[in-house]
Protein backbone atom coordinates (compact mmCIF):
# COMPACT_ATOMS: atom_id res chain seq x y z
CA UNK A 1 0.00 0.00 0.00
CA UNK A 2 0.99 3.62 -0.14
CA UNK A 3 1.92 3.40 3.41
CA UNK A 4 4.61 0.90 2.52
CA UNK A 5 3.01 -1.81 5.10
CA UNK A 6 2.41 -4.76 3.59
CA UNK A 7 -1.18 -5.96 3.13
CA UNK A 8 -1.86 -9.07 5.69
CA UNK A 9 -3.16 -12.03 3.61
CA UNK A 10 -5.38 -14.41 5.25
CA UNK A 11 -3.55 -18.05 5.02
CA UNK A 12 -4.03 -21.38 6.03
CA UNK A 13 -2.02 -22.31 9.42
CA UNK A 14 1.28 -24.52 8.71
CA UNK A 15 1.45 -27.86 11.11
CA UNK A 16 4.85 -27.51 13.75
CA UNK A 17 5.49 -30.55 15.34
CA UNK A 18 1.83 -31.61 14.94
CA UNK A 19 0.90 -28.42 16.19
CA UNK A 20 -1.20 -25.91 13.70
CA UNK A 21 0.14 -22.68 13.47
CA UNK A 22 0.95 -19.59 11.44
CA UNK A 23 3.82 -19.90 8.85
CA UNK A 24 5.47 -16.53 10.00
CA UNK A 25 6.10 -18.42 13.55
CA UNK A 26 7.28 -21.68 12.13
CA UNK A 27 9.95 -19.92 9.83
CA UNK A 28 10.96 -18.26 13.42
CA UNK A 29 10.66 -21.88 15.24
CA UNK A 30 14.85 -22.35 14.94
CA UNK A 31 15.64 -19.18 17.37
CA UNK A 32 12.75 -19.95 19.64
CA UNK A 33 13.77 -23.37 20.27
CA UNK A 34 17.64 -21.93 20.70
CA UNK A 35 16.21 -19.36 23.30
CA UNK A 36 18.24 -18.40 25.99
CA UNK A 37 15.84 -18.29 29.17
CA UNK A 38 17.26 -15.98 32.09
CA UNK A 39 16.63 -17.74 35.99
CA UNK A 40 14.40 -14.72 36.48
CA UNK A 41 12.65 -14.69 33.56
CA UNK A 42 8.72 -15.31 34.92
CA UNK A 43 6.66 -17.25 31.95
CA UNK A 44 3.44 -16.05 31.31
CA UNK A 45 1.74 -19.72 29.39
CA UNK A 46 -1.53 -20.10 28.40
CA UNK A 47 -3.89 -21.33 25.42
CA UNK A 48 -5.19 -18.22 23.31
CA UNK A 49 -8.15 -15.84 24.69
CA UNK A 50 -7.97 -17.44 28.20
CA UNK A 51 -6.84 -14.33 29.71
CA UNK A 52 -3.11 -13.63 28.79
CA UNK A 53 -3.36 -9.92 28.43
CA UNK A 54 -5.16 -9.72 31.76
CA UNK A 55 -2.46 -11.30 33.61
CA UNK A 56 0.22 -9.64 31.95
CA UNK A 57 -1.06 -6.26 32.93
CA UNK A 58 -1.09 -7.67 36.61
CA UNK A 59 2.47 -8.83 36.60
CA UNK A 60 3.30 -5.65 35.02
CA UNK A 61 2.04 -3.86 37.50
CA UNK A 62 3.09 -5.64 40.42
CA UNK A 63 6.57 -5.57 38.87
CA UNK A 64 6.59 -1.96 38.53
CA UNK A 65 4.50 -1.78 42.13
CA UNK A 66 1.73 -0.25 41.38
CA UNK A 67 3.00 2.21 39.29
CA UNK A 68 -0.23 3.41 36.83
CA UNK A 69 2.21 5.62 34.49
CA UNK A 70 4.84 3.26 34.15
CA UNK A 71 2.61 0.31 33.39
CA UNK A 72 1.43 3.12 29.98
CA UNK A 73 5.11 3.47 29.33
CA UNK A 74 4.80 1.27 26.26
CA UNK A 75 1.99 -1.41 24.54
CA UNK A 76 1.18 -4.64 26.37
CA UNK A 77 2.85 -6.77 23.82
CA UNK A 78 5.89 -4.98 24.09
CA UNK A 79 6.15 -5.25 27.96
CA UNK A 80 5.83 -8.42 28.08
CA UNK A 81 7.27 -9.63 24.73
CA UNK A 82 5.63 -12.96 22.75
CA UNK A 83 8.27 -15.50 22.65
CA UNK A 84 7.25 -17.28 19.69
CA UNK A 85 5.93 -14.67 17.70
CA UNK A 86 7.42 -13.28 14.31
CA UNK A 87 5.68 -10.98 11.66
CA UNK A 88 6.98 -9.68 8.57
CA UNK A 89 8.15 -5.76 9.02
CA UNK A 90 8.52 -5.68 13.29
CA UNK A 91 11.11 -7.19 15.74
CA UNK A 92 10.55 -10.77 16.91
CA UNK A 93 9.37 -12.02 20.26
CA UNK A 94 13.17 -13.27 20.85
CA UNK A 95 14.20 -10.38 19.28
CA UNK A 96 12.53 -8.19 21.97
CA UNK A 97 13.30 -10.58 24.45
CA UNK A 98 17.04 -9.40 24.11
CA UNK A 99 16.55 -6.05 24.30
CA UNK A 100 14.27 -6.41 27.74
CA UNK A 101 16.74 -5.64 30.86
CA UNK A 102 15.68 -8.04 33.53
CA UNK A 103 13.31 -9.13 35.49
CA UNK A 104 11.48 -10.08 31.98
CA UNK A 105 7.81 -11.36 32.04
CA UNK A 106 7.63 -13.40 28.58
CA UNK A 107 4.08 -14.56 27.14
CA UNK A 108 3.72 -17.85 25.42
CA UNK A 109 0.68 -19.83 24.35
CA UNK A 110 3.26 -22.84 23.24
CA UNK A 111 1.58 -26.38 24.61
CA UNK A 112 4.46 -27.39 26.98
CA UNK A 113 6.12 -30.30 25.03
CA UNK A 114 7.25 -27.46 22.65
CA UNK A 115 8.26 -24.58 25.40
CA UNK A 116 11.88 -24.10 24.77
CA UNK A 117 14.41 -25.85 27.13
CA UNK A 118 16.15 -23.42 28.59
CA UNK A 119 12.88 -22.76 30.65
CA UNK A 120 13.64 -25.61 32.35
CA UNK A 121 17.24 -25.83 32.71
CA UNK A 122 17.19 -22.46 34.22
CA UNK A 123 14.22 -23.75 35.92
CA UNK A 124 11.98 -20.27 36.10
CA UNK A 125 9.09 -19.51 37.30
CA UNK A 126 5.59 -19.80 35.53
CA UNK A 127 2.03 -18.72 36.16
CA UNK A 128 -0.30 -20.28 33.31
CA UNK A 129 -4.01 -19.49 33.44
CA UNK A 130 -6.75 -21.73 32.06
CA UNK A 131 -10.09 -20.87 31.16
CA UNK A 132 -13.48 -22.95 29.84
CA UNK A 133 -12.79 -24.12 27.05
CA UNK A 134 -16.76 -22.73 25.80
CA UNK A 135 -16.08 -19.30 26.37
CA UNK A 136 -12.36 -19.59 24.90
CA UNK A 137 -13.72 -21.08 21.43
CA UNK A 138 -16.22 -17.78 21.36
CA UNK A 139 -13.16 -15.90 22.12
CA UNK A 140 -11.51 -17.39 19.72
CA UNK A 141 -14.20 -17.23 16.70
CA UNK A 142 -14.21 -13.29 17.48
CA UNK A 143 -10.69 -13.26 17.50
CA UNK A 144 -10.47 -15.17 14.35
CA UNK A 145 -12.52 -12.10 12.73
CA UNK A 146 -10.36 -9.13 13.51
CA UNK A 147 -6.84 -10.65 14.04
CA UNK A 148 -6.07 -10.92 9.79
CA UNK A 149 -3.31 -13.85 10.25
CA UNK A 150 -6.04 -15.85 10.78
CA UNK A 151 -7.84 -18.37 8.55
CA UNK A 152 -11.32 -17.67 7.67
CA UNK A 153 -13.10 -18.94 11.04
CA UNK A 154 -16.24 -19.72 9.01
CA UNK A 155 -19.57 -19.81 10.36
CA UNK A 156 -19.55 -20.22 14.49
CA UNK A 157 -20.76 -23.96 13.74
CA UNK A 158 -17.56 -24.46 11.19
CA UNK A 159 -15.68 -22.97 13.70
CA UNK A 160 -16.92 -25.35 16.92
CA UNK A 161 -15.69 -28.54 14.92
CA UNK A 162 -12.10 -26.80 13.87
CA UNK A 163 -11.69 -26.04 17.66
CA UNK A 164 -13.08 -29.62 18.76
CA UNK A 165 -10.55 -30.88 15.83
CA UNK A 166 -8.03 -29.33 17.35
CA UNK A 167 -7.21 -27.43 14.26
CA UNK A 168 -6.64 -23.73 15.39
CA UNK A 169 -3.61 -22.10 16.08
CA UNK A 170 -1.92 -23.71 19.00
CA UNK A 171 -3.70 -27.32 18.54
CA UNK A 172 -6.39 -29.00 20.70
CA UNK A 173 -7.15 -26.73 23.56
CA UNK A 174 -7.53 -30.42 25.82
CA UNK A 175 -4.07 -30.89 25.35
CA UNK A 176 -2.80 -28.06 26.12
CA UNK A 177 -4.64 -27.70 29.61
CA UNK A 178 -3.79 -31.20 29.97
CA UNK A 179 0.10 -31.17 29.96
CA UNK A 180 0.53 -27.81 31.68
CA UNK A 181 -1.64 -29.05 34.66
CA UNK A 182 0.71 -32.18 34.08
CA UNK A 183 3.35 -29.74 34.81
CA UNK A 184 2.19 -28.63 37.87
CA UNK A 185 3.07 -31.62 39.81
CA UNK A 186 7.17 -31.11 39.04
CA UNK A 187 8.08 -27.73 38.69
CA UNK A 188 7.35 -23.63 39.89
CA UNK A 189 4.30 -23.50 38.39
CA UNK A 190 1.02 -21.54 39.72
CA UNK A 191 -1.76 -22.91 37.40
CA UNK A 192 -5.02 -20.42 37.84
CA UNK A 193 -8.39 -20.26 36.12
CA UNK A 194 -9.65 -17.16 34.32
CA UNK A 195 -13.23 -17.94 36.10
CA UNK A 196 -11.78 -18.02 39.84
CA UNK A 197 -10.01 -14.16 38.55
CA UNK A 198 -13.70 -13.06 37.69
CA UNK A 199 -15.20 -14.12 40.92
CA UNK A 200 -12.68 -12.82 43.32
CA UNK A 201 -9.29 -10.84 41.23
CA UNK A 202 -8.27 -10.20 44.80
CA UNK A 203 -7.91 -13.74 45.70
CA UNK A 204 -6.00 -14.61 42.84
CA UNK A 205 -3.87 -11.27 42.97
CA UNK A 206 -2.91 -12.54 46.69
CA UNK A 207 -2.06 -16.32 45.45
CA UNK A 208 0.38 -14.43 42.83
CA UNK A 209 1.97 -12.13 45.54
CA UNK A 210 2.89 -15.37 47.34
CA UNK A 211 3.90 -17.29 44.07
CA UNK A 212 6.08 -14.60 43.59
CA UNK A 213 7.34 -14.00 47.25
CA UNK A 214 6.48 -10.45 47.11
CA UNK A 215 4.68 -8.16 49.63
CA UNK A 216 2.41 -5.56 48.42
CA UNK A 217 0.64 -2.91 50.36
CA UNK A 218 -2.81 -3.24 50.32
CA UNK A 219 -3.74 -0.08 48.76
CA UNK A 220 -0.95 -1.09 46.35
CA UNK A 221 -3.16 -4.20 46.02
CA UNK A 222 -6.80 -2.21 45.43
CA UNK A 223 -4.51 0.17 42.58
CA UNK A 224 -3.93 -3.12 40.82
CA UNK A 225 -7.42 -4.49 40.78
CA UNK A 226 -9.02 -0.96 39.54
CA UNK A 227 -6.40 -0.19 36.63
CA UNK A 228 -6.30 -4.46 35.71
CA UNK A 229 -10.35 -4.29 35.56
CA UNK A 230 -12.11 -5.23 31.78
CA UNK A 231 -13.54 -1.31 31.95
CA UNK A 232 -10.42 -0.02 32.77
CA UNK A 233 -8.06 -2.16 30.27
CA UNK A 234 -10.80 -1.69 27.57
CA UNK A 235 -10.13 2.43 27.85
CA UNK A 236 -6.51 2.40 27.91
CA UNK A 237 -4.15 1.89 24.50
CA UNK A 238 -1.11 0.31 26.35
CA UNK A 239 -3.46 -2.47 26.96
CA UNK A 240 -6.14 -3.12 24.10
CA UNK A 241 -4.12 -3.47 21.16
CA UNK A 242 -6.00 -0.61 19.57
CA UNK A 243 -2.26 0.42 18.74
CA UNK A 244 -1.55 -2.52 16.68
CA UNK A 245 -1.35 -1.73 13.03
CA UNK A 246 -4.99 -2.34 11.60
CA UNK A 247 -4.18 -4.71 8.75
CA UNK A 248 -3.32 -7.19 11.50
CA UNK A 249 -5.96 -6.17 13.75
CA UNK A 250 -9.14 -4.48 13.00
CA UNK A 251 -11.23 -3.52 16.14
CA UNK A 252 -14.12 -2.77 13.70
CA UNK A 253 -14.74 -6.03 13.57
CA UNK A 254 -14.43 -6.80 16.67
CA UNK A 255 -12.72 -5.27 19.88
CA UNK A 256 -9.33 -7.38 21.44
CA UNK A 257 -11.42 -6.65 24.49
CA UNK A 258 -14.43 -7.42 23.76
CA UNK A 259 -16.62 -8.92 26.62
CA UNK A 260 -14.25 -10.29 29.30
CA UNK A 261 -17.62 -12.05 31.09
CA UNK A 262 -17.51 -15.88 32.03
CA UNK A 263 -20.67 -18.21 30.38
CA UNK A 264 -20.60 -15.50 27.35
CA UNK A 265 -21.44 -18.99 25.38
CA UNK A 266 -24.69 -19.04 26.34
CA UNK A 267 -25.47 -16.21 24.38
CA UNK A 268 -23.85 -18.29 20.79
CA UNK A 269 -24.74 -22.09 21.54
CA UNK A 270 -27.55 -23.50 20.24
CA UNK A 271 -28.60 -26.72 21.94
CA UNK A 272 -27.18 -29.17 19.99
CA UNK A 273 -23.94 -27.40 19.55
CA UNK A 274 -24.03 -27.41 23.12
CA UNK A 275 -24.65 -31.08 23.68
CA UNK A 276 -21.92 -32.29 21.01
CA UNK A 277 -19.63 -29.77 22.61
CA UNK A 278 -19.99 -31.49 26.04
CA UNK A 279 -20.10 -34.70 24.39
CA UNK A 280 -16.68 -34.34 23.70
CA UNK A 281 -15.80 -32.29 26.56
CA UNK A 282 -16.74 -35.36 28.83
CA UNK A 283 -14.69 -37.58 26.59
CA UNK A 284 -11.49 -35.72 26.52
CA UNK A 285 -11.98 -34.57 30.00
CA UNK A 286 -13.21 -38.06 31.66
CA UNK A 287 -10.52 -39.12 34.23
CA UNK A 288 -8.60 -36.20 34.50
CA UNK A 289 -8.48 -33.74 37.81
CA UNK A 290 -8.64 -30.63 36.36
CA UNK A 291 -12.27 -29.13 36.47
CA UNK A 292 -13.63 -25.87 34.69
CA UNK A 293 -16.74 -23.71 35.97
CA UNK A 294 -18.44 -23.18 32.73
CA UNK A 295 -20.04 -20.00 34.37
CA UNK A 296 -19.81 -17.80 37.10
P1 LIG B 1 -13.65 -12.15 25.43
O1 LIG B 1 -13.40 -12.26 23.97
O2 LIG B 1 -14.52 -13.26 25.96
O3 LIG B 1 -14.15 -10.80 25.85
P2 LIG B 1 -6.17 -13.24 25.69
O4 LIG B 1 -5.60 -12.02 26.34
O5 LIG B 1 -5.65 -14.51 26.24
O6 LIG B 1 -6.15 -13.13 24.22
O7 LIG B 1 -7.71 -13.29 26.13
C1 LIG B 1 -8.63 -12.33 25.66
C2 LIG B 1 -9.92 -12.48 26.46
O8 LIG B 1 -9.68 -11.98 27.80
C3 LIG B 1 -11.03 -11.62 25.89
O9 LIG B 1 -12.24 -12.34 26.19
C4 LIG B 1 -10.89 -10.36 26.69
O10 LIG B 1 -12.02 -9.53 26.71
C5 LIG B 1 -10.60 -10.95 28.07
N1 LIG B 1 -10.00 -9.97 28.99
C6 LIG B 1 -8.96 -9.15 28.78
N2 LIG B 1 -8.76 -8.36 29.84
C7 LIG B 1 -9.69 -8.69 30.76
C8 LIG B 1 -10.01 -8.21 32.07
N3 LIG B 1 -9.31 -7.23 32.65
N4 LIG B 1 -11.04 -8.79 32.73
C9 LIG B 1 -11.76 -9.77 32.14
N5 LIG B 1 -11.52 -10.26 30.91
C10 LIG B 1 -10.49 -9.72 30.22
Amino acid sequence: SAMGRQEVVRDELGILHGIPLYKSFIEGWPQVKTFQARPDDLLISTYPKSGTTWLSEILDMIYNDGDVEKCRRDAIFNRVPFLEMKAPEVPSGVELLEKTPSPRLVKTHLPVQLLPASFWDKDCKIIYVARNPKDVVISYYYFYQMAKMHPDPGTLGEFLETFIAGKVAYGSWYDHVKGWWEKKKEKQLLYLFYEDMKKDPRQEIQKILQFLGKEVAEETVARILHHTSFQEMKKNPAANYETMPTNLMDHNLSPFLRKGISGDWKNHFTVAQNERFDQHYWQHMAGSDLHFQMEV
